[in-house]
């Protein structure tokens, strides 16, 4: 089993460049099924749940070529199945994707039930909603999902809950019903704009993305495009965290500053400084941080995300800070892992108390899901001795060369994968 050992104590200083967008890229692989073509997709980060997508879509008879690490030609004209395997659907969330995509290419769809990150129940009612308005059936059997419809044709559906997969899917399912599909009440995050703009590319007509209400007028037929994904908001926020906890000072590059406001303003309320350029920002911290509260929600509230990141600024913040989290019932496991480290917090239901804590101590830890695992690396690097951060698989699936980012930073950080390497990695650093 891999894990992240990492020396901490010193302020990460330098540059940083942000890669494509991990929730965007995992919407529009799936949509290059509806181009039934050829599609250049740009700036797909090099992570897990990218490699199992294009996976998904080999399997299913696409023909795919790597052009560079992060550009892929990916010709859909071809498809011979309609059913997911259900081993690489389990591997990630965002195989629920598949079911819209297919169900709209070909009138059905098998996928085993999502897998992904353990956040508590994660039901897709909200998507079975839309493709049921659209006209198909559904049904669910051995833990696998099975969508069927003769024809689709548009409807007018309100979601019960702002749902970021939910409105995905109802684009990519109405794109070619018959006549007008309206979507109420939806999800206003940036992949859901990106994903509307990758299929207004390839000939559909998608309007109002980014706002409450989507509009999707059916074409009989799509074609294929060149797409670059937008910079990944996350992967962004989860940097300028990092330079805030160590008191460093980082330059982040290829972002979009609009998409990281929530983040940016949380951060200010902590003390840091964070500057806006036109595709960057810098993140300085100077000083003690200060506490402040933090309440998760839909964009453009502070992303879910997001959480146990700025969980570790704030356990080191000067005062009492809370966390609610909003969306997801199961996002604070990664607390008890950073009392492990010495944060005093208290938690109650959907909320955390934090006490801030002057100085973490090292300890060995356990990467509980992906954000929380790069929380737990951050709060290492924050901290002087030897953190070790277990289960580091899931840290995988969503950060292009984590380490090798964080090193270029000058951190001290290395992947290993035995008790001997553990052991050689303390020896270096002494
Ligand atoms: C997506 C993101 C994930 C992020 C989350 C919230 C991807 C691949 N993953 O996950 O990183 O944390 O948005 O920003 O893009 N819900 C229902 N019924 C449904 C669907 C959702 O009750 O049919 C609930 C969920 O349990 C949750 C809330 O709605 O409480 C929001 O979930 P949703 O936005 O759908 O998250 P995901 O698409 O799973």
């Amino acid at each position: 089993m891999e894990k992240f050992v990492i020396t901490g104590g010193k302020p990460l200083r330098g540059e940083v460049t942000i890669s494509g967008a991990k929730n965007a890229a995992v919407g529009i692989l799936p949509a290059t099924i509806l181009a039934a073509d050829v599609c250049v997709v740009e700036n797909l980060p090099d992570i897990s749940d990218v490699a199992v997508s294009l996976k998904i879509l080999s399997v299913l008879g696409a023909q795919i070529r790597m052009l560079d690490r992060n550009t892929y030609e990916i010709d859909t004209t071809h498809l011979t199945g309609t059913n997911v395997p259900d081993d690489l659907s389990r591997q990630m969330r965002a195989s629920y994707y598949f079911l819209g995509a297919l169900l709209s290419r070909f009138g059905k769809a098998q996928v085993a039930m999502p897998g992904g990150c353990n956040l508590g129940p994660r039901p897709i009612d909200q998507h079975l909603k839309v493709f049921s308005a659209l006209g198909a059936e559904d049904s669910v059997d051995y833990g696998m999902i099975t969508v069927r419809a003769k024809e689709l044709n548009g409807a007018h559906i309100f979601f019960d809950k702002v749902s970021v997969g939910a409105t995905m899917n109802g684009m990519l399912s109405a794109v070619m019903a018959k006549g007008q599909t309206i979507l109420e009440n939806c999800a206003k995050e940036p992949h859901v704009v990106d994903l509307a703009n990758f299929l207004n590319m390839c000939g559909a007509d998608v309007r109002g993305a980014g706002t409450d209400v989507i509009k999707v007028r059916g074409v009989e037929k799509m074609h294929g495009c060149t797409y670059s994904i937008i910079p990944d908001q996350i992967e962004a926020g989860s940097y300028m965290v990092a330079a805030a906890a160590t008191g460093g000072d980082v330059l982040i590059k290829n972002v979009t500053p609009k998409h990281l406001e929530p983040i940016t303003a949380k951060l200010r309320r902590a003390g840091i400084t964070v500057e806006e350029f036109d595709d960057a920002v810098r993140v300085v911290a100077k000083g003690r941080l200060t506490s402040t509260q933090v309440k998760t929600l839909p964009y453009p509230g502070y992303p879910t995300d997001m959480q146990p990141q700025i969980g570790v600024v704030l356990a080191l913040a000067k005062g009492t800070s809370t966390i609610t989290e909003s969306i997801f019932e199961n996002r604070f496991k990664y607390l008890d892992e950073l009392a492990r480290m010495g944060a005093n917090i208290k938690v109650e239901g959907n909320s955390a108390t934090i006490e801030g804590v002057e100085k973490f101590t090292a300890a060995r830890v356990s990467a509980p899901d992906l954000r929380a695992g790069a929380a737990l690396c951050i709060a290492g690097l924050a901290t002087e001795g030897i953190t070790i951060v277990d289960d580091i698989v899931y840290i995988q699936r969503g950060y292009e060369r984590f380490e090798e980012k964080l090193r270029s930073l000058g951190g001290i950080i290395e992947k290993v994968s035995s008790e001997k390497e553990i052991q050689k990695f303390k020896l270096k650093v002494g």
